[in-house]
């Protein structure tokens, strides 16, 4: 659940994206739409246009959906459709038509908002505007919303592709089955190329900052997909170096100078990448209450055990056993050592990360190929261990 820490939001535009005439038109939003912070950007400062701006250009694409369609969909958003529940509402598997009218009904999730106020609604329209711009491969996609005020309140929802897979959470701290070691990486690789997508190949910088691994979606053959950009924010133009903002997001993951000062910058999701990547080594959730107390917080816990160490393999994954590379794993810790370090400006940019996590896969490849060859061999090798 996001938002665990300092939630409140400061508002300068109260009520400028609310009442019944609430459907989320772009063209005289504020450029801070979506959250309520100051950008500290003008457009003096750039040619690029903002989020509302590309938002107008692209809205077409998006389905608007009445409720009754979206109770149709659920059977009355039944609760044996209910596949999820986070800090927006609740999430349900349906079925709509598709949007020609012709051949087999679409599978979808449709996320509910069940908060009421100010900030639930911010976040739809910030979800609605950022996925309505952005289009890649490990992003997920929406199809459509709905936004309804009524005399029972406000209703809010978004309509996505159904991701058959949940979320990276779900897969990697389930006791009953074990993620692979390689398809950690993929994931992460994946994941990693959304992140750069956003920070790097769009007019506009988007900061995704909800990072966490309940929020990578997977599909039928385990390809990530990010969820939720409700948090997401426009960077910083010209030359600025970061935007204002209230500090929200999910406890463990946050970058510590983001908590400290409110700045969010592109490197604020790198360090919070680094959370997710040690998350994938260790198999452990950010915080766990039932540890002993030095190791119920992740990041001090791995402190202990250096990559460069041999005491790295003792917090590898126990459930992994002998099924992964040492040294890739290794160098999978030293890729998040250096997105954790304290000065942001020494992190390693996410182009980086994904030419990293790609030599990563690539190893774990050439180790399984070579396994297959010669178990035998390998497994007498000291510190090497099989990966699959
Ligand atoms: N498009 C989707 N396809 C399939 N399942 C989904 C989809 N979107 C969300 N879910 C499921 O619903 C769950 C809840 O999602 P949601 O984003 O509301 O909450 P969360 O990510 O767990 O927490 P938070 O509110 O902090 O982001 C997800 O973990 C996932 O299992
Ligand atoms: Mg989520």
């Amino acid at each position: 659940m996001k938002c665990c820490f300092s939630v409140f939001i400061k508002d300068e535009s109260k009520n400028k994206n609310r009442g019944s005439n609430s459907v989320p038109e772009s063209g005289n939003q504020s450029k801070s739409q979506g959250n309520s912070d100051s950008r500290q950007t003008s457009k003096s400062f750039s040619s690029s246009r903002t989020i509302p701006e590309l938002y107008k250009e692209k809205q077409q694409n998006l389905r608007v959906f009445s409720l009754e369609d979206l109770k149709d969909a659920t059977n009355g958003f039944n609760r044996t459709l209910k596949i999820g529940e986070g800090g927006f509402g609740s999430v349900y598997k349906g079925t709509i038509r598709p949007p020609d009218g012709r051949g087999d009904p679409l599978v979808v999730a449709i996320k509910r908002l069940n908060t009421q106020g100010l900030q639930g609604h911010k976040e739809w329209l910030a979800e609605v505007q950022f996925l309505g711009v952005v289009g890649h491969p490990n992003l997920v996609k929406l199809l459509g919303y709905c936004s309804a005020d009524g005399e029972r309140g406000i209703q809010r929802l978004l309509v996505y592709e159904f991701m058959p897979n949940r979320s990276l959470e779900d897969h990697l701290f389930n006791k009953t089955s074990t993620l692979p070691w390689k398809t950690r990486l993929e994931i992460m690789l994946g994941a990693a190329q959304g992140l750069a997508y956003l920070h790097e190949g769009l007019e506009v910088k988007v900061i995704y900052r909800d990072f966490k691994s309940s929020n990578v979606l997977l599909d039928e053959s385990f390809r990530p997909k990010l969820s939720d950009f409700g948090l997401a924010r426009e960077g910083p133009t010209g030359d600025r170096t970061h935007v204002s903002t209230t500090v929200v997001g999910t406890y463990g993951y946050a970058a510590p100078e983001y908590i400290d000062t409110g700045h969010l910058t592109i490197q604020s999701d790198v360090w919070t990448f680094g959370v997710v990547l040690y998350e994938i080594i260790t198999g452990r959730r950010t915080v766990e209450r039932n540890r002993p107390t030095s190791e119920q917080k992740l990041l001090q816990w791995v402190k202990h055990f250096p990559p460069d160490s041999k005491r790295f393999s003792m917090i590898i994954d126990p459930r992994l056993r002998n099924n992964y590379y040492f040294s890739a794993a290794q160098n999978v810790g030293r890729l998040a050592q250096s997105c954790l370090k304290k000065n942001a400006k020494e992190r390693p940019t996410m182009s980086q990360v994904v030419e990293s996590l790609k030599q990563a896969v690539q190893e774990s490849q050439e180790g399984s190929n070579g396994a297959k060859k010669s178990a035998v061999s390998l497994s007498s090798r000291t510190g090497s261990r099989r990966c699959n």
